[in-house]
């Protein structure tokens, strides 16, 4: 009656629960994977080394990086089999429907991974296997449904490397990446490695509480993040802005659609960041750097900085303390790399991979094993009797 339910210890009404692996305090602006924070972990580290950090828990040898450095490599390919279920897609499929079939398609080929027992070296070969096996996917996406001839995985380069080599070379001409190209990217995907209980680690979480293997609970962690409320704002934001350089509106005019709840202003807001949130400030420096790198330069940074001024200073946002979040400034740096804009929550995929694999392997440690089964608030009809359908109204 008074609307208030009993939680089971340890878990909210949504699924939520308590974790060991990443830390957020959105009044103060701090995100920590492992205690470790975002900005020294963006500079100084790697995303492979990130991923190991986020999954076992503390800062990896070197010996423990080259090992799982050299797994990473040994899965590059995917089973030749695989290629059929490519053939299988419309050309217009999305990539990220496609992304999240061939990640459960993979667990296909691997069943001694499926099975309930999961251990640290078991998990290590997993985790190799999906970092790895998404690369290849992804890239392969990309070029069969743009008509190109696939590339394969080259093992003599790194991870990012390889990544962008699978992406951008062609049969006459290898693709070879500037060091800030690679730099960017590492460090985009470090910023989106992991953040807590969102909806897409949630739901990775819920699956996973059922006892389901670590595949199927990527898969839809894939599907939780493709929604424009979440990983797929950067896609929307980038065709906000395009909005706005093609002439359609002025930054002022967005801002006011805005107020008058005509629009969302796409990368703005977060459930938990109140004043900002770091990883914004990391990748708007990433994107002028690398836009500093090139020949043209792109006039969404100049819009999204217009659009920022004007939103800062505007009490409605300051009110509503509505700043910059992930995906204000992640979609210009994939623009300048050459990423499609419909791979865009593919790219925020890669680099939440070993968040969502670090959150499964952690349920997988509750003695308890106990499913995430959320309670209600139940707001339907009372108890009424059944009529017979020829005396309904
Ligand atoms: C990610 O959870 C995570 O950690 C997610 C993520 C991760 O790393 O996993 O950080 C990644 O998903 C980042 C968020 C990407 N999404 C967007 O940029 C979409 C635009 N943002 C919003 O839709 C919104 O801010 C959310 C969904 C991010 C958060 O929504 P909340 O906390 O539920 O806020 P709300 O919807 O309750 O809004 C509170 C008020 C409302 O105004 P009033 O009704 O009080 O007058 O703020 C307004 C909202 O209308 N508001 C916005 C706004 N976001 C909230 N108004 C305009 N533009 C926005 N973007």
């Amino acid at each position: 009656e008074t609307g208030f339910i009993t939680l089971d210890p340890g878990y909210s009404n949504t699924g939520a629960c308590e974790s060991k692996i990443t830390f957020i305090d959105g009044e103060k602006g701090i995100l920590r994977y492992r205690g470790y924070d975002i900005e020294d972990l963006a500079a100084k580290s790697t995303f492979v080394e990130t991923a190991l950090l986020l999954m076992y828990g503390e800062l990896p040898s070197g010996e423990r990086v080259a090992r799982f450095r050299e797994q990473l490599t040994d899965q590059q390919l995917l089973h030749e089999n695989m290629r059929n279920h490519f053939e299988g897609f419309p050309p217009h499929g999305h990539p990220m429907a496609m992304l999240s079939a061939m990640i459960n398609a993979c667990g296909c080929y691997h069943p001694e991974l499926l099975d309930p027992e999961m251990d640290d070296e078991r998990l290590f070969h997993a985790a190799a296997i999906l970092m790895s096996k998404v690369c290849t996917i992804a890239a392969f996406a990309y070029k069969m449904t743009s008509g190109q001839r696939v590339e394969y995985p080259d093992p003599s380069l790194s991870y990012c490397r390889n990544f962008l080599h699978m992406m951008f070379s062609r049969p006459h001409r290898r693709y070879e990446p500037t060091p800030q190209v690679v730099k960017a990217l590492s460090r985009f995907l470090i910023l989106h490695a992991d953040h807590e209980q969102n909806c897409s680690t949630s739901t990775v979480r819920m699956v996973g509480s059922s006892g389901a293997n670590v595949f199927a609970s990527v898969s839809a962690g894939v599907c939780a993040l493709w929604g424009p409320l979440h990983g797929g704002a950067n896609m929307a934001v980038i065709e906000m802005l395009e909005r706005i350089h093609q002439g359609g509106e002025s930054p002022r005019t967005i801002v006011e659609k805005v107020k008058q709840k005509k629009f969302r202003l796409m990368g703005f807001g977060h459930r938990v960041y109140k004043n900002f949130d770091p990883r914004a400030r990391i990748l708007e420096r990433t994107a002028r750097d690398l836009l500093a790198t090139k020949a043209e330069p792109d006039p969404l940074l100049d819009i999204a900085h217009e659009l920022a001024e004007i939103a800062l200073t505007d009490d409605y946002f300051l009110e509503r303390r509505l700043y910059p979040n992930v995906d204000f400034y992640s979609g210009i740096i994939l623009r300048a790399i050459g990423i499609p804009l419909n791979m865009f929550t593919v790219m925020f995929s890669i680099g939440r991979i070993p968040g969502w694999i670090a959150h499964w392997y952690e349920l997988y440690h509750d003695p308890q094993k106990r499913i995430c089964r959320p309670r209600q608030i139940y707001t339907g009809p009372a108890q009424r009797a059944y009529v017979a359908v020829d005396e309904r109204a």
